[in-house]
């Protein structure tokens, strides 16, 4: 009978210890969202562009196609797209008043194009290996990497709460690689 007891005490001892181990092995397991690739890939890009986000969300929409989720960075990119305009505006003409409306058309429309100048400036980000898509979307498709650069302007000025850090993170990541935009200016 005692030994049936102790037996039966030393059971419970060893179940005891294996419940307590898989709880820190749970424990660990939640620990992991926090250093996911897309978490560390997010990490890796404000660093990249000399911006931190007090709002990390904001970036994670950015980086965020409308395969994906809905909520997407459609409405950032476009908000994103305007701001490369005034910072190609405010540029050219606080450097020459008397820039032609032709001439300040030409740029925006040399910067903006998707294929040739703002898939390219994605790139050099490394965002097509960032946004999310579905799984039937290639996420390095141009559109949708340009989509993903400009949203990166939208999601800093509304987390700056002002166009200003918008404006400066763009020179930064367009002037960095973007020979053929100094050579015009
Ligand atoms: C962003 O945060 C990192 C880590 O705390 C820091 O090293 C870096 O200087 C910060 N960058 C800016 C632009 O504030």
């Amino acid at each position: 009978m005692v030994t049936t007891h102790l037996r039966f005490t030393l059971l419970l001892a060893v179940i005891g210890i294996f419940s307590s181990s898989s709880q820190v092995r749970a424990a660990n397991v939640r620990i992991k969202p926090f250093s996911s690739p897309f978490t560390t890939n997010l990490a890796t890009l404000q660093s990249q562009i000399g911006y931190n986000f007090t709002n990390i969300n904001l970036l994670r929409r950015a980086m965020t196609h409308a395969s994906f989720s809905r909520e997407n960075n459609k409405a950032l990119s476009i908000f994103g797209f305007h701001l490369i305009e005034t910072s190609l505006s405010l540029h050219l003409l606080s450097k020459d008043i008397d820039t032609s409306s032709k001439a300040l058309t030409r740029l925006i429309a040399e910067v903006s194009n998707v294929e040739s100048s703002c898939a390219l400036d994605g790139n050099r980000l490394g965002l097509e290996r960032v946004i999310r898509v579905s799984p039937k979307t290639d996420a390095s498709n141009s559109g949708i990497v340009c989509g993903g650069f400009r949203a990166i302007f939208g999601a800093v000025a509304t987390d700056a709460g002002t166009v200003d850090e918008a404006i400066k993170v763009f020179w930064k990541v367009h002037g960095a690689g973007a020979g053929r935009l100094v050579s015009v200016l």
